[in-house]
């Protein structure tokens, strides 16, 4: 039953959620980022707060107003996100990825605006390195914690969101389908190290959320997944 503050019962969950995409700075002025809304991290929030949790939303840039109750944290690249969750996951019972991190940024970051050369050249090269995993790196010694990831997935998706959750120690990955980005409904496919699977086709983000907030750590981890 949902635990309201300052009420008599158990104490709430503290639940860390992130949301949104993150930005990876080229020069003071340009950036790659995807197409994340953020919509879903929101939700995810917004539905913990509800059912009475302590709840802390670490959001990329997004366009998106804070749910009721919920401590929001604002970061921009991933390396931030990395930080932000270094802050909160201790003290956390629950943590759910909902973040569409940026997989690499630019190996450098311009002080001064990037200029083109009259040199007679049409092309240019932006150097990449890989971000660090966020949720491989946090989870890697999550102790008694739930831990929900996302699986963003073109195609052939089950295996490679399985292979995501053992690689990131997740308990479930939520697998979505990249038309789930900028959307208000989705579709996904709950997988849990239990060897669950549950559907949920062409619901709103809001009734998603309901459901993820409500999972619990599975007791036993099926041998071999
Ligand atoms: N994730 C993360 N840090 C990264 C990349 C992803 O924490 N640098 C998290 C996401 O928040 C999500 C999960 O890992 O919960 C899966 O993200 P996804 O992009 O689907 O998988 P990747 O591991 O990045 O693999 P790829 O994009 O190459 O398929
Ligand atoms: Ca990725």
């Amino acid at each position: 039953a949902a635990t309201k503050k300052g009420q008599e019962g158990p104490p709430p969950r503290r639940v860390v959620v992130t949301a949104g995409p993150t930005r990876e700075y080229i020069d003071p002025v340009r950036y790659l980022s995807n197409e994340s809304s953020g919509l879903m991290g929101f939700e995810i929030a917004k539905a913990a707060a509800e059912r009475g949790d302590d709840v802390v939303l670490i959001a990329g840039p997004v366009h998106q107003p804070t749910p009721d109750g919920v401590t929001r944290v604002d970061v921009t690249s991933a390396r931030d996100m990395l930080e932000a969750l270094r802050e909160h996951f201790p003290e956390c019972d629950v943590l759910i990825m909902a973040a569409a991190v940026a997989d690499f940024r630019p190996k450098r970051r311009l002080a001064g605006k990037w200029r083109k050369k009259d040199d007679g050249t049409d092309t240019a090269t932006i150097e990449l390195v890989k971000n660090p995993d966020l949720l491989a790196t946090i989870a890697r010694r999550k102790g008694e914690r739930l831990v929900v990831g996302f699986a963003l997935e073109t195609g052939d998706g089950v295996r490679r969101a399985l292979g995501k959750m053992r690689r990131k120690n997740a308990d479930f990955v939520v697998l979505n389908d990249a038309s789930a980005l900028g959307a208000t409904t989705t579709s996904v496919t709950v997988l849990g190290r239990d060897g669950s699977a549950r559907e949920i086709r062409g619901r709103s983000k809001s009734h998603v959320a309901r459901h993820l907030v409500r999972l619990e750590r599975p007791r036993t981890a099926a041998a071999g997944r």
